[in-house]
This record gives C-alpha cells, structure tokens and sequence, in this order.
C-alpha cells in the first residue's frame, strides 16, 4: 500500500496495490484458456465481429425454432436471437440428459441440520422438474405469468425456478429474509399470479416463518390466486382452502416427462428485485436466449469448469449470484453443484470448512464480507480441515480488500488456488470483469479484465473518458448477450437510470479506475446504494420505513465503513414534537425497519438529531452525515450547508 493517490477524475483513489499473482502452471496446462494470447484472441474476434462470435457459440444451444438475426441494437433497445425459439430448463436438463449425460450429478445438497444431505442426477432433476412444471399447469398457470418465489435454500427451490422456466412462467425470487411487506410490494409489482413458499426454512438452528409471512403478504396481493407450500420444517402452518396446496399434492401422479414450452429469445425468464437510488425497489427483467447463453458461458469461462469438478457457490438463490452461479449457468454447462441450506456458523463457526472436507467441492465461489467473518472467527475452526480439494476460489458482491484477499489465498486456497474476484450486476446477468484462473495473473482488490464482449470504459460527468490512473464513473459502451432487458413496468426509468446521463452507454452505477496494466479496480457506487454484507441496500427504503413510524419526522440513512459487512447501516433520525429520544425508541426503530424491509436493512447506529444538515434547496447533505457516521473529520465543501451549526450539534448527538 502506499499514499493516496492523487486523481483528477470525478473520484479520488486513495488505494494502490502492487502484488501480482500469476496463475500457477499446472493450472494453466489444463485450463481452458490457458494463456493470456489465448484470451487476447478471444477478445479481438468478440470485440471484431461480435454477431459471429455469440452466433457460434448459440449454436450449442437447444433451439426448437432457429433464429433470423443474432443482434438487433437500437440503444437501449436490444434483442439477442430474435426469432429463435428456445426453452431454459431444456438447456438446463433436458440437453445434457438426452446427450446420455443422465447419470451425471447435478446437485448436491446440505441442509443445516446436521446429517441432512440429498443427491440429484440430471435426470432426477429433470423428472422432479417436469413434476412441478405439469402441477402449476394443472394450477392454471400460464406462459408469461409471475410467479413469486420465497423458498429456503432447499433443491426446491431450484426445482420451482426451472418449472416456472419450464411452462414459461416469469419467476420473481423473493430472498428468505425479507419481510412480509417485501414480498407484498413484489407481488402487487409484478402482478404475481402465485406464490411457492415453505412452512419454514432454517436459519441458525430457527425456524424462520416463511409461511406466516406468505400468508400476511398475499392479503394484500390482489392478483395472487395460488400459494404452493412445501413441507420443510414440519412446523404448524394455516391452509387456506381453495388458494394453497402442499408442494407434495401438487406434484402427486404428475409425469415426470413433461415437454418444455418453446420460448421465444426474447421472452421474459425472469424477474429479480433490486435496490435502486429512489425507494422503489427495481424489477429486473432478464430474458431467455441470451442470458442463458451469458451464463453458461461466463460459468466456463471464469470457473473454468471441467467435467470431475463440485462447483460450490455460497449464495442464497434470491439474489443473481443465485440465479446465473447455481441455477442456470453451472446447470447449462452440464457441470456438479453443491449448494447448502444454512448460515456459515451454523451449528458452529467451522461449518464450511467441515462441508468442503466432507463434499471435496473443487470450486468456492462466496462473498468478501463472508471471508471477513471467516478471519474473525478464527483459525481455530480450519486448522486440521482437508481442504485440499479445492483448485479454485472465486468472490462476488463487493471489493475485496486485499488483507482478505491475501488471507483467502493463503489459508483457503493454500498459495495453489488462484482467485476470481467477479465484478457485475444484478442487471448485467452475468460476470463481466474477472480473471481467467488460468491466465490472468491476478492483484489483490482488482477484478482485473473485461470478459470477451464485454466493453467497459471510465468517463468523467461529460461521458469523456478519463486519463489511465484516474477514477471515474464505468460504463459499459457495447451490448452483451446477459443484459438487462428492462425494468418491469416501468421502461422510462430502466432508460433514465442506466442510460440517459451518459448517452448511448450502459452507466454501471459503480466508479472504477484502470491502472498501468489496464487492470479495473472498482471504487464503490456513485449513488445513494448501501452494499451491506454484499446485499444492495438503498438508503431511501430505510429512509422511508423508518419516515413510517409515527414518531419519525424525518429520516437520512448512510453507510459507515464496517469490518465484516463492510457498510453497516447508520441512520439520522428526526421526531416528532411529541416523541422523545429514548433507547426504547431505538429499538421500536429497529423492530420497524425488520418489519417493514427485513433483518439485513436494520441500522446498526441510530443518531437522534434535532436537525439534519440540507442543503439550501433542501438536499439531504448524506456526504456530511457520512463522516459523522464514521467519526471522521469533515472534508470538502460545506459551503451549500444551510445551518453550519447543524455538523457540531450531531457530533455530540453520537451513540
Ligand atoms: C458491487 C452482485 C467490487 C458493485 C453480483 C456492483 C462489486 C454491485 C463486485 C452489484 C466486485 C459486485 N468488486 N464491487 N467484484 N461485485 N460489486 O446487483 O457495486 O447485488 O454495482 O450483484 O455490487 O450488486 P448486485
């Protein structure tokens, strides 16, 4: 590390980091891109003649209709394969089992109780798909429906994606953790026709109320018509006659070969939920051909998949690392899944360590906030562990900083593994900056070079690019089979967020800086986004619920720098002349954003102020609060500040 680093971009640097990693030689002897000509190559001819390049790797897939054009590209209008017909789940299952590839393991699971474990073959998993698929036919569920999804980290859960995917449902997957409230705004967002949920899920040794909260969300979700239940926990769940039915009657007497509905390319797949900078949570629409192919492909690519490989990826499938790592791209590419229920301390701190000696997974793909519970948690829980195994360990989520990078290569990987650290997006649909284990050598906290077709840039707030060195905002100025494909409902914003302020160019949201080598560094987001334990976060969501308690005046949420989950969430909060400031208060506070939004937006610091610092149009000055937040002094203009006594006074204010 040296000093900070002087930019005359939008964004300051205040890191650098000089080691450098080659990958190690018996990796690259079998790598599938085994030099750094070999990816070069790769680059020019996708940079040269992209419609060639994705038009010959297409040809693998399953097409039951072939396509007129590979591209039509109207910024931001984009379809991939139009006129091609294709399902997902057939290139998930169906291909692999009829290339005799049946017998091969697809998945493998853990659960968190101790002891519980379950195998699936291509072909079980395909029969298990095909009954799902024929029992939310049988529901009445119809091609381009939404389907919302609210499972614990169960093969089920899997299992629903591609039966949705199957019949041509648009899942929407709900992360387990959110609120009732949550999964109502979704549900009445996209119009959800049905809900597949659980009794319960575990977390930590509880039983989290996956049921209950279905049960709170769907009165208010007018268009839900039908709730499917799967029998997890066993515990005490209501029925309600004539809307739900258990995953098990569902299923029961239905084929396990059912034919896939032929999709259109450009037919919706999915929608995913996530944090924007207004309080609107945003639904990401991804469709069929080309996400699936970005997946698959970037899933060989970056983790360099091979046919004996156990490809563990720690995420919970309600996020896209979910969706394109466990679900679609590993299954697309024929390859073996481990997936596991529960938290990483559950029952005890050397769970997962225990899971890769037991499993000998040869792939972990986890999040930089994970490995910083790891560290603290201790050697004690890893020493003694097998882990030898593994041959190749990748990140996701946000920066890595590089004391956890170096950790992760020395105490996990033992020195022989090399590490992907993954930069991309919920609406990217797949990994767009990463090395290639097997030839891209790697630093610590940088996710080094763009994948073949993709082509980022860093521009100043004028859309110039800057000087090399200089940080500024990443946009990514060519299409790719994986992107987004919209916002759902709501076309006029998807266009206002990613594409208007820098015309023509997809804006990331995230600024970066390309050092010397041309390596990407990513420096955190230019809006109001929170990356709390790799989670999105928006600040105006928190702001909003807390704003909806009636002691509330008004509200401003920033983030604090945080040793494991790297932001932690702080909040400054205004009352009401007829409330008062009491640690009571605080914790109804905290109760009421659980509720409201779920665990992962509950604010670690409450500030009581009398006023907050604005600007003289009324802005939420956020960068000052941020400061106060992390007890630094204050840098940079104040001179739009309203009332300069406002920063001393909350000073004091502190926790
Ligand atoms: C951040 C997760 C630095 C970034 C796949 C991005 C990262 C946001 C990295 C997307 C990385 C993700 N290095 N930052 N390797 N990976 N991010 O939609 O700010 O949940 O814009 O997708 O996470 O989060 P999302």
């Amino acid at each position: 590390m040296t000093a900070p680093q002087k930019s005359a971009g939008t964004v300051a640097s205040v890191m650098t980091e000089d080691r450098k990693f080659p990958p190690p030689a018996e990796f690259s002897a079998r790598a599938r891109i085994g030099s750094l000509e070999d990816y070069q190559r790769l680059y020019d001819a996708a940079a040269a003649d992209p419609e060639g390049f994705w038009g010959e790797r297409a040809a693998a897939l399953p097409w039951t209709k072939p396509y007129d054009r590979v591209l039509d590209w109207n910024p931001p209008e984009v379809q991939w394969f139009p006129g091609g017909r294709l399902n997902a789940s057939a290139a998930c299952l169906d291909r692999h089992v009829a290339a005799g590839r049946g017998g091969k393991t697809a998945l493998v699971w853990v659960g968190e109780p101790t002891g519980e474990r379950r195998e699936y073959t291509y072909a079980q998993l395909h029969a298990e798909v095909c009954r799902v698929a024929a029992g939310l036919k049988a529901l009445g569920i119809k091609s381009g429906e939404v389907v919302s999804i609210y499972m614990p980290m169960t093969p089920e859960l899997v299992i629903a994606m591609l039966a949705c995917a199957r019949i041509g449902a648009v899942h929407s997957v709900i992360f387990g953790g959110f609120s009732s409230e949550a999964i109502a705004d979704r549900n009445q967002d996209a119009g959800a026709v049905a809900v597949i949920t659980a009794d319960g899920g575990w977390r930590r040794g509880t039983q989290l109320p996956l049921k209950k909260n279905v049960d709170v969300a769907v009165a208010r979700s007018p268009s839900v018509k039908h709730v499917v239940v799967l029998k997890r926990t066993g515990q005490p769940v209501e029925m309600v006659a004539g809307r739900d039915v258990w995953w098990h009657d569902l299923i029961e007497g239905m084929p396990s070969d059912m034919p896939p509905e032929p999709m259109d390319s450009e037919a919706p797949l999915f929608i995913l939920y996530t944090s924007g900078s207004t309080g609107k949570p945003k639904g990401i629409k991804h469709t069929t051909a080309g996400y699936i192919l970005w997946a698959q492909t970037t899933a060989e690519w970056v983790f360099d998949l091979r046919d004996d490989d156990l490809f563990w990826c720690t995420a919970d499938c309600g996020w896209i690392t979910g969706h394109s790592y466990i679900t679609y791209g590993p299954l697309a590419a024929g390859a073996s899944l481990l997936i596991y229920e529960g938290a990483p301390n559950a029952p005890h701190e050397g769970r997962f360590w225990e899971i890769i000696e037991e499993e000998k997974p040869t792939i972990f793909y986890t999040a930089p906030t994970a490995i910083r519970s790891f560290m603290k948690w201790g050697m004690q829980h890893i020493e003694g562990r097998d882990l030898s195994s593994l041959r190749l360990l990748g990140t996701v989520g946000e920066g890595i900083n590089p004391e956890a990078w170096m950790w992760y290569h020395e105490v996990i990987g033992g020195k022989r593994c090399p590490i992907v650290d993954t930069w991309w997006q919920t609406e990217t649909g797949g990994i767009m900056m990463s090395p290639l284990p097997g030839c891209t050598p790697t630093k610590p906290g940088s996710c080094t070079l763009p994948l073949p077709g993709v082509v980022p840039e860093i521009v100043d707030a004028a859309g110039h690019p800057v000087a090399r060195g200089d940080g500024g905002w990443l946009v990514l100025t060519k299409p790719w089979p994986g992107m987004l494909r919209g916002i759902w409902g709501d076309d006029q914003r998807c266009r206002e967020t990613y594409w208007s302020r820098v015309p023509g160019k997809y804006l990331a949201g995230d600024n970066a800086r390309q050092d010397s080598d041309g390596y990407f560094w990513i420096m955190g987001r230019i809006d109001d986004v929170l990356n709390v334990a790799g989670h999105r976060l928006s600040t105006i969501e928190i702001e909003s619920a807390l704003v909806s308690h009636p002691s509330v005046a008004e509200a401003a949420a920033v983030g604090r720098p945080h040793d494991v989950k790297g932001e932690a969430v702080a909040v400054f909060v205004t009352l009401h002349k007829s409330a008062e400031a009491s640690d009571a208060l605080k914790e109804a506070l905290r109760k009421h954003v659980r509720q409201q939004i779920g665990a992962l937006a509950v604010p670690d610091d409450i500030h009581f102020a009398a006023i907050l610092p604005k600007t003289r149009s009324g802005k939420i000055m956020r960068r000052l609060l941020r400061d106060v937040a992390a007890g630094r002094e204050t840098v940079g203009d104040t001179t739009t500040l309203e009332d300069y006594t406002v920063l001393a006074t909350l000073r004091g204010n502190d926790e």
